[in-house]
């Protein structure tokens, strides 16, 4: 990619340590226990994908990892700092370290798409020229570069998650959080925007966490997975090792129920309403 680009700040990241490190973190809401106890190390350019059916917790844990959501124990630390304590104040410094994608994309309606990438840099008070050639930098990254003045209404949902994608990069993170990034996607363009995510973590080095309650999603990305159910983590390990020899019942059955309706290596997916895979 563009050498500016990847230029635009210090390099910040500490390769030895881990970039997201989860020391026994539980989170309970009244009676319910959304997460208990979990552990888990990611290192640095490394694809996590964190897989469990609905209500598992899953966006219990990625709301702990960006602030949004504090654990009642453990502890959390990215790029070998403490954040389980911070502050609000405190945690808005360290946003700026994260990148967020969501389900339904969060672009702002009333900003062209260069404005919604630049967004972050104009809270982060970079200047108008520096911020905007980012911004067409990241345009130009995730092949959106002739959509720059349009508007999210005119895009489609592979075109909006592009710039949700582009806006997390602006402020050049050290982690990027995708909460069920493309749940909302038909198959073919979730290929597509999976796609993209492997070729930014394998070109900036970038590390991922990236929630789904699709196991082929998580197969098509991730370096390792780790299944959580009913708040737990069920198994933790290399893809490969997960997928082909699962140890945890619910992994079994995680990958019975994407066997049933789901494709496998690039033959069509059958979709079912909603935007869930069979
Ligand atoms: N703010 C909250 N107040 C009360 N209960 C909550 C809250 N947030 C989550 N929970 C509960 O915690 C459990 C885990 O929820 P969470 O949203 O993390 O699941 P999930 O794995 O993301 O599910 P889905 O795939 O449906 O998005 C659920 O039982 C949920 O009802
Ligand atoms: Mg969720």
């Amino acid at each position: 990619m563009d050498q500016t680009v990847l230029d635009w700040q210090p390099d910040h990241r500490d390769q030895s340590a881990p970039v997201l490190r989860v020391g026994k973190v539980s989170r309970r809401f009244g009676g319910v226990t959304a997460l208990d106890d979990i552990s888990f190390t990611l290192g640095a350019g490394q694809v996590l994908g964190i897989i469990g059916r609905s209500g598992a917790g899953k966006s219990t844990l990625i709301r702990c990892l960006n602030g949004l959501e504090r654990p009642d124990a453990g502890r959390i630390e990215i790029e070998g700092r403490d954040v389980t304590n911070l502050s609000e104040r405190g945690w808005q410094k360290e946003r700026q370290r994260i990148g967020m994608i969501f389900q339904h994309f969060n672009l702002l309606s009333t900003r062209t798409v260069i404005q919604n990438v630049a967004l972050p840099l104009k809270l982060a008070g970079v200047a108008k020229a520096e911020r905007l050639a980012r911004a067409t930098a990241l345009l130009d990254l995730v092949g959106l570069a002739d959509k720059a003045h349009a508007y999210p209404a005119h895009l489609s949902g592979g075109q909006k998650q592009r710039v949700g994608i582009a806006r997390a990069l602006a402020s050049d993170p050290a982690l990027l959080l995708c909460d069920e990034a493309t749940s909302a996607l038909d198959p073919e363009t979730t290929l597509s925007i999976l796609a993209l995510l492997r070729r930014i973590n394998e070109e900036m080095g970038l590390t991922i966490v990236l929630i789904t309650h699709e196991m082929n999603v998580a197969r098509r990305i991730a370096d390792r997975v780790l299944v959580l159910a009913d708040g737990r983590v069920a198994e933790e390990g290399p893809v490969r090792e997960v997928l082909m020899a699962p140890r945890a019942e619910e992994t079994r059955q995680l990958l019975a129920a994407a066997s049933l309706g789901f494709e496998d290596a690039g033959r069509p997916v059958r979709e079912v309403p909603h935007g869930h895979f069979a």
